[in-house]
């Protein structure tokens, strides 16, 4: 029987390459990379899978010129809500993952009233990662347990301080375009999860490449430390 993983995290990388190849500016590789996402999107309710995290924006990707981030921070705001008929149709609702509070006005409104908007459709749950870091996440747990009082941390007690704690785990973690790292991609819950890194530019994915990483996924054994008989 096909193992459907339950949460999916991509790390979508590669606009840039594909515009570069195309002699168009990068922000054309980050509107050609939305598409891909909504495919993938689809190909993950097809699939069956209950939870997708998308990394659209790092802690780190502030670093960029200033064009490419108004250019981004432009994507959330005008984009993502006007997709809201995608969302309805297809049971999508949607999470925002890390600090949106240092976004521009509009972004952050704009994600503020799409996650409101999408919270009672139940076929996948899409957490978008924006401003997003894995050591940054784990500090704010950290310190939200420490303003309750709690003064012994465990890794339950960090997960249960999470921004969405009734996520579960990442099973799959998913890298396009070549590179082999995790750019701070849920640190702490990656511990268990298997990895399968993709040549393919994001902006090229489709259904069927979410299809694909799912065979390859159910290649894999998973131990979790123990012994699989
Ligand atoms: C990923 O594509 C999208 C974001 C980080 C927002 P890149 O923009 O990193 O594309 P490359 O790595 O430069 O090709
Ligand atoms: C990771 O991609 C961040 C996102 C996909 C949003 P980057 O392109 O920013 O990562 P590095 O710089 O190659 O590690
Ligand atoms: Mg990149």
């Amino acid at each position: 029987m096909r193992n459907i993983p339950q949460h999916i995290g991509f790390i979508m990388d590669g606009n840039g390459r594909w515009a570069k190849a195309r002699f168009l500016p990068r922000t054309a590789g980050h509107l050609a990379g939305l598409k891909a996402l909504k495919k993938v999107i689809l190909g993950c309710i097809n699939e069956g899978v209950r939870y997708a995290t998308l990394y659209c924006f790092s802690t780190e990707n502030w670093r960029r010129p200033q064009d490419e981030v108004n250019y981004l921070m432009g994507l959330f705001s005008e984009k993502i809500m006007g997709e809201f008929p995608f969302y309805e149709k297809n049971g999508i609702r949607i999470l925002t993952l890390g600090d949106i509070s240092a976004l521009p006005e509009d972004a952050r409104k704009s994600l503020e009233e799409v996650s409101e908007a999408t919270k009672n459709f139940d076929r996948i749950s899409v957490q978008l990662a924006i401003n997003y870091g894995g050591q940054a996440e784990i500090c704010q747990a950290v310190n939200a347990a420490i303003k309750e009082g709690i003064r012994e941390i465990s890794p339950e007690i960090i997960r249960a301080h999470f921004q969405n704690p009734d996520v579960p785990p990442v099973d799959l973690i998913v890298r396009s375009a070549g590179e082999f790292r995790i750019s701070n991609f849920l640190l702490f819950d990656s511990a268990y999860a298997e990895f399968v890194f993709c040549d393919k530019l994001w902006p090229d994915w489709g259904e069927k490449d979410v299809s694909d990483v799912i065979d390859t996924y159910n290649t894999r054994v998973r131990r979790f430390g123990g012994v699989v008989q």
